[in-house]
């Protein structure tokens, strides 16, 4: 039973007039004994359908009459055009219901649960997410991902980027030990990536130009809006270039999102409430560097408690891009706030070739990337200084004793960026199932 015709295409108006067989999920019901309202949802749209006894027969309108919201049913009819808000409607010729729904349990997610979420989510809307899927706030939201998706890889593809898979279980951190997932493994102990770019880096050599999407964990204890324990990590890593050279491709894909938005998703954008020219703004502008230095002295003039040598953390980042334009690179970043792979700056080894891209609107990091540090002699240094055990190092030391060259790249969170260019307010609202220190249910 193939499915031919689409809710979204009869509302574009092919079908006016013909007769179609629509296949999908009763969203509405209402009506009397002769005539029902039927509001008929599939994945494109919503569609009203106007079922009459005296047309479709006694049996079918009598089980169409008692159907609960959520059963899915099969109805075919005569395409209309409507003075009503879709345009058109259905003037039924027969109706089936497939599946239907208990009387005893039905759907829980009513309108008065989502009114009471507030645009939010309640726990309720979280114990229920495999339902709460399908409304429509989190189809539009995972269709603007999906679009996220495919813009991250047609940017890396289109230039020549070599799609590459690291390992999820891993011998040691890149981004820290606090934020380390143990899982026993056979009798020893195993962590779970929080990045692919050792890996990645293991493949410069073969490669020159690669790119991978796959989940990263950090075992983030606190709850905030920006933080998940299992998030979607676009990373990226180049042989022969610079910390410019890697900023140019991080803004270049996030301009590149933006511009796909617009393209594919500007109805969605308008239902979810973004503002069309503020996603405009972020595709069509250069996106301003400024160093480290420069972004504690702002922030220390506005009042803010911060030291220099610090990384600066969610509470900061919010302050100081609260009235950013666009999206702003930062540089420089003091070699003692960040890990033992960034480069100390030949110039002033105080500081490290890297960067963090902070997003507009109060959003803060979606980027963090650089130069590596690429000499074998440098990188027992920075791992030593780290007070790092060689141990689980011992592949990526290698990489540098056969030809080493400079290179660099970087991890984009892409539910973090979902989350800014939608304007959504927590990152949960952006993934289908979000994954937090209190919740791997459901
Ligand atoms: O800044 P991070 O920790 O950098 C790295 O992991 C590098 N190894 C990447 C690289 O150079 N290849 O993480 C990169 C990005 C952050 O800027 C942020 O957008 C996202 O990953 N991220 C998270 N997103 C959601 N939840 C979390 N807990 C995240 N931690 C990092
Ligand atoms: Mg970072």
């Amino acid at each position: 039973m193939a499915k031919d015709t689409w809710i979204g295409d009869v509302l574009a108006g092919n079908y006016n007039g013909e007769e179609v067989e629509l296949m999908g999920w009763i969203h509405r019901s209402r009506g009397s004994n002769k005539i029902r309202f039927v509001v008929l949802r599939d994945s494109t749209g919503y569609i009203q359908c106007v079922v009459k006894r005296d047309a479709v027969g006694d049996e079918a309108f009598e089980a169409m009459k008692t159907a609960l919201i959520e059963s899915s049913v099969i109805i075919c009819g005569t395409v209309q055009s409507t003075e009503r808000e879709h345009g058109y409607e259905i003037q039924a010729s027969s109706c089936e219901i497939v599946g239907g729904v208990n009387p005893e349990r039905p759907f829980p997610i009513t309108e008065s649960a989502m009114a009471e979420a507030d645009g939010g989510e309640t726990e309720f809307l979280l114990d229920n997410r495999h339902l709460y899927l399908r409304t429509g706030r989190m189809t539009t939201m995972l269709k603007m991902r999906s679009s996220v998706f495919g813009a991250i890889h047609s940017y890396f593809r289109d230039l020549d980027f070599i799609e590459y898979q690291a390992p999820n279980f891993v011998a040691g951190a890149v981004e820290g030990g606090s934020t380390l997932f143990e899982v026993p493994y056979f009798g020893r102990k195993a962590y779970l990536t929080q990045s692919w770019q050792l890996y990645g880096e293991a493949a410069m050599p073969a490669l020159e130009r690669l790119y991978t999407m796959a989940p990263s964990f950090r075992a983030e204890k606190s709850r905030t809006r920006r933080h998940l324990t299992e998030f979607w990590h676009a990373e990226m890593e180049m042989a022969w270039a610079s910390n410019a050279d890697i900023m140019e491709h991080g803004e270049g894909v996030v301009r590149h999102i933006a511009r796909t938005l617009l393209d594919e998703r500007e109805k969605e954008l308008v239902d979810v409430g973004r503002d069309l020219d503020l996603v405009a703004r972020y595709a069509d502008n250069p996106y301003p560097r400024m160093r480290y230095d420069e972004a504690v002295e702002t922030l220390q003039g506005m009042g803010v408690d911060v030291e220099w040598g610090q990384d600066l953390d969610y509470s900061k980042e919010k302050v100081l891009t609260a009235d950013f334009d666009v999206p702003h690179f930062l540089t420089h970043y003091p070699r003692i706030a960040k890990p033992f792979y960034h480069r100390p700056d030949p110039e002033d080894p105080k500081y490290v070739l890297c960067h963090d891209l902070l997003a507009p609107e109060g959003y803060g990091e979606i980027i963090g990337g650089g130069e590596r540090t690429w000499s074998e002699k440098e990188i027992l240094e920075r791992i030593d200084e780290d007070g790092t055990p060689r141990d689980a190092y011992e592949f990526y030391i290698d990489i540098r004793r056969y030809g080493g060259v400079p290179h660099g790249g970087f991890g984009l969170g892409v539910d973090r960026v979902v989350t800014w260019l939608t304007g959504a307010n927590h990152i949960r609202e952006t993934i289908p199932f979000p994954r937090d220190s209190r919740r791997v249910t459901p």
